[in-house]
């Protein structure tokens, strides 16, 4: 079924990396969002029975609402944001402890709405809101009228009628929690839309490269991997290169495809690992996303013999280098075991960090950042 849940995820960023340019457009996603609405048969039937009722009002329903700039406080992606707010928000993170619950956010209602797969996005999300005293509810797209083929933006104006104060969305679709934003009065936070970005984990990337290497001067980071099914290393690209990072991207053309470089100024795509490990303070490593591939061949057993992490190749990056992954990390694939818990590896860390990263941004949304 074609429905805004299930929207061809491929249909924004992918569509504009074959003209030659990795650009995101908010208005071409939510065409792509709302157009995959409409064309939902549970929602055309649903619109068919209010028209007979109401002609005039459901002919354009999303006409009816016009768009709006985002909720003061909304986090929508890195790309667009100040160097300063970033290091605001990371400054804020810093004074966030998850083991002393502060009531900043007591009484305030903030959902979460999930329609992808999540562990730790969601978990930390929701035990940072709760250290903040919020009050926290899981809305997921099993098991909610979602599955009924009810619409981003209704299943949105439900849950502000509801009482939300602040929604956390992570959805298959570049745009959608855009989208969200222009409709609705709260902030909106995006945990992840399609393969567009992630902003809350290049946050706690940063927050987590902050604390190994105390500062961005001078550090040189090599993302290795399925960068172009990653919103993972497009926020992370943004962040970064803010900050005068040295980045290089590494990975087959299917992963890395020769436009990646112009997603910021000052990035070096390589095929090669052992130049890409030359030198490098950080190394970034990807999940190969099987879930985005769209009938792409890939061999994996050619990506491992020529991209996986092992202890060997790790000996070619500096010698305090340290090795991150945003998780699900598939051993044997993009790394090692060996790798994975090994002395340079701050994979747990960075979940660790998620918790304090989400409680600053949870703060700035509701206006509590002090
Ligand atoms: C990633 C995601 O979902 O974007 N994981 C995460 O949020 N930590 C990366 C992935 O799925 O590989």
């Amino acid at each position: 079924m074609l429905s805004c849940q299930n929207v061809a995820r491929h249909s924004v960023v992918p569509a504009s990396c074959s003209a030659g340019t990795l650009a995101f457009s908010p208005e071409a996603a939510a065409r792509a969002i709302i157009n995959a609405g409409q064309s939902s048969p549970a929602r055309l039937a649903r619109l068919q029975h209010l028209a007979a009722a109401s002609p005039a009002a459901y002919d354009a329903p999303f006409a009816l609402f016009p768009m709006n700039t985002p909720a003061r406080g909304s986090l929508l992606g890195i790309e667009h944001l100040e160097a300063n707010e970033i290091l605001g928000l990371l400054k804020l993170a810093r004074r966030m402890n998850p083991q002393k619950a502060r009531p900043l956010l007591r009484g305030k209602r903030i959902v979460l709405l999930f329609y992808e797969a999540s562990t730790r996005t969601r978990s930390s999300f929701e035990f940072a809101a709760k250290a903040l005293g919020a009050i926290t509810t899981l809305v997921q797209s099993s098991g909610s009228s979602i599955e009924k083929g009810e619409s981003v933006l209704d299943t949105g104006y439900t849950l502000r009628a509801v009482g939300a104060d602040c929604i956390v969305m992570r959805h298959p679709s570049a745009g959608a929690p855009h989208l969200m934003a222009q409709h609705l009065d709260i902030p909106i936070i995006n945990a992840g839309d399609g393969m567009h970005e992630h902003p809350s984990q290049a946050l706690l990337d940063a927050f987590t490269i902050l604390k190994h290497k105390k500062s961005f001067q001078g550090l040189q980071a090599t993302i290795v991997g399925d960068i172009l099914h990653s919103r993972v290393a497009r926020s992370a690209c943004y962040l970064l290169t803010k900050f005068g990072v040295k980045l290089t991207l590494c990975g087959p053309p299917e992963f890395v495809p020769d436009v990646a470089a112009t997603l910021a100024p000052g990035l070096r795509v390589t095929r090669h690992l052992e130049d890409a490990l030359r030198g490098t303070d950080v190394i970034m490593l990807l999940r190969v996303q099987k879930e985005r591939l769209a009938g792409q061949k890939i061999r994996l057993q050619d990506y491992i013999a020529r991209y996986q992490m092992t202890t060997a190749r790790l000996k070619l990056a500096k010698r305090e280098a340290i090795v991150m992954h945003p998780g699900p990390i598939i051993r044997g694939l993009e790394l090692t075991a060996e790798v994975a818990d090994g002395s340079q590896s701050v994979i747990v860390d960075e979940v660790h960090n998620g918790v304090p990263t989400r409680m600053a941004i949870l703060a700035r949304a509701l206006g509590k950042a002090k």
